[in-house]
């Protein structure tokens, strides 16, 4: 049996966490442009185009809160690590993801997001390095499940572990385009929330 869809509404995109309203807790999806963030706040929702999803790098440029009530929400972040805009735009989300990661205080968790197919990447183990090295508390959610060949599952779910400093059984992996693992995501959402 399914869990029911989270209800999430978008509220706001902000420029900085200043302009977000206030919330008693927060999870924010961070992660490599293009690894599945906003597709999977679509899919948490059971819905098609709550988050606006593309197949171009760099969609998402400010941070995005989808609320699940007054109290709580998750805040989709712009992705690192693309080309495909300008410089200073790509400097620019840096200082605001990290201001936000570091400074808001209803902040619960982050949900670091890793393509399945092919992470992590080098930006992603800095990304890692970094949450730990400011103690924030973290999930590695490996996104694209149903991209990866069942023939190479288990010895995929092993190295991106391995790659991540993790044990197997603490990364979530999901699908949005399957299903898979949502339900686990939804529930552990749901906890660290309150
Ligand atoms: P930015 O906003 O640029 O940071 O990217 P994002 O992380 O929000 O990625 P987005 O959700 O826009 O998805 C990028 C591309 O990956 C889109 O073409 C999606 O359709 C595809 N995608 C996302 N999740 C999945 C998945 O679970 N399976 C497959 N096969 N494709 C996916
Ligand atoms: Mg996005």
């Amino acid at each position: 049996m399914s869990s029911s869809p989270l209800p999430l509404h978008f509220v706001t995109s902000a420029d900085r966490l200043e302009r977000l309203p206030d919330r008693a807790a927060e999870i924010a999806l961070i992660g490599r442009s293009n690894v599945g963030k906003s597709s999977l706040i679509n899919a948490l929702a059971r819905r098609k185009d709550l988050a606006k999803t593309s197949k171009t790098p760099g969609r998402t440029q400010l941070l995005n809160c989808f609320a699940l009530d007054d109290d709580r929400a998750l805040i989709d972040c712009p992705g690192y690590g693309y080309a495909s805009v300008s410089k200073t735009t790509r400097a620019q989300w840096t200082p605001m993801v990290r201001r936000y990661l570091l400074e808001r205080a209803a902040l619960r968790q982050v949900l670091l997001l890793v393509d399945g197919e092919v992470g992590p990447t080098k930006l992603d183990v800095e990304m890692l390095e970094w949450l730990r090295a400011h103690d924030l508390p973290f999930t590695v959610v490996a996104t694209k499940h149903d991209k990866v060949r069942s023939a190479k599952r288990e010895r995929r779910k092993r190295d991106l572990a391995a790659g991540c400093q993790l044990d197997p059984k603490d990364i979530v992996w999901v699908s949005a385009e399957s299903g898979v693992g949502l339900d686990r995501l939804r529930a552990l959402v749901l906890d660290q929330l309150g």
